[in-house]
């Protein structure tokens, strides 16, 4: 599924559809409680309107690192107003932030990683090569690295490992050495023009595969936003910032951030990391969670009717011991 395709009414209006909202509901459900919970990536407040609808009492940080996002949010929670905190920032950070307002031992914590529709739906954010814009993908558009400055400046060796780790693109080193011999024509600076590049380079994708400049811009989206390495210091933060007994749902897109979530949720619920064979233990490690999604949760049938964006998403969730 290309999850830049299927643009609903709904999403033409530039809002997003929160996905496996009644999942995410169900592992973060508090009743009547006076509970704290974190959704660090706050994006159009989507499943944080959920939350605070389902937990009438409970109090809410939402992070994002895009000021835009941030600005939607609030008018869309504003029937939670006294509820809510909102803060500009990374959730690699979250427990500083957590820590600064108040919110460390939180009984819920939510990550649905990625971009959001009016992100992609903006060609003027540059993230999608269905509409020309700037070659920018930053979330955070205080940042300096764009997606042109990458496609500018990088080594054949980064290129080739961006577009074939984060892309997962079998032509990843030709169209590296393609990019870097172009440059002495002068720098990509709109999506139509790299897109069409790309085309040229790889010709065109076989029917029923995921168009390449799709796998392409997400490689380089990755890149432009250090996703992978905020993924990874996020979840340690969150397990961190949770209370015991509390809960940590996690939304991915990609099979490598999916991946990342898997693994770190295994090794976060063994209590044993010896190699095999040993006959006692000797490395001294504790489970710290309960893994609660034994099966990766993925959107059902009526949902994926109503929100084809939702194709892709899966669900993990862990109970902090
Ligand atoms: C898929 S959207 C979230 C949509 C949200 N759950 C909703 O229902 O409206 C992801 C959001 O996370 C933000 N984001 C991505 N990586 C982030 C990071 N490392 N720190 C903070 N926000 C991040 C993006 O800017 C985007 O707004």
């Amino acid at each position: 599924m290309d999850p830049e395709a299927g643009h609903s009414t709904a999403e033409a209006d530039f809002t997003h559809i929160p996905v496996l909202p009644r999942e995410v509901t169900t592992y973060l459900s508090f009743g009547d409680r006076p509970v704290k919970l974190i959704d660090g990536t706050l994006g159009c407040g989507g499943h944080s309107g959920l939350l605070l609808k389902a937990a009438p009492n409970a109090r809410l940080l939402g992070i994002d690192r895009d000021e835009a996002a941030l600005n939607r949010a609030t008018k869309r929670l504003d029937f939670a107003r006294d509820r809510i905190t909102l803060v500009h920032g990374e959730f690699r950070d979250i427990y500083d932030i957590a820590r600064a307002n108040g919110f460390t031992e939180a009984d819920g914590i939510l990550l649905d990683i990625g971009v959001s529709s009016p992100q992609i739906d903006d060609p003027e954010r540059g993230f999608s090569w269905r509409f020309d814009g700037p070659l920018d993908m930053r979330m955070d558009r205080s940042c300096s690295r764009t997606a042109a400055d990458i496609l500018a400046e990088a080594g054949e060796q980064e290129l080739t490992h961006i577009f074939r780790d984060y892309g997962e693109l079998h032509s990843a080193a030709k169209l590296a050495r393609a990019v870097i011999s172009h440059r002495k024509n002068g720098r990509f600076e709109r999506t139509a023009e790299f897109a069409g590049f790309c085309e040229e380079v790889l010709g065109r994708t076989a029917p029923g595969k995921l168009p390449l400049p799709t796998l392409i811009f997400q490689a380089l989206r990755i890149a432009v936003n250090d996703e992978l390495k905020q993924l990874e210091d996020g979840l340690n933060g969150a397990l961190k910032t949770l209370a015991s007994g509390g809960r940590l749902a996690v939304i991915t897109f990609h099979s490598l951030e999916d991946r990342t979530v898997k693994n770190f949720f295994r090794l976060a619920a063994s209590s044993c990391v010896c190699p095999p064979g040993l006959p006692v233990c000797i490395c001294g490690k504790r489970a710290e969670v309960k893994i609660l999604t034994r099966k990766v949760v993925t959107a059902q049938e009526d949902e994926l009717a109503e929100n084809r964006r939702s194709a892709p998403a899966k669900l993990r969730v862990v109970e902090k011991l």
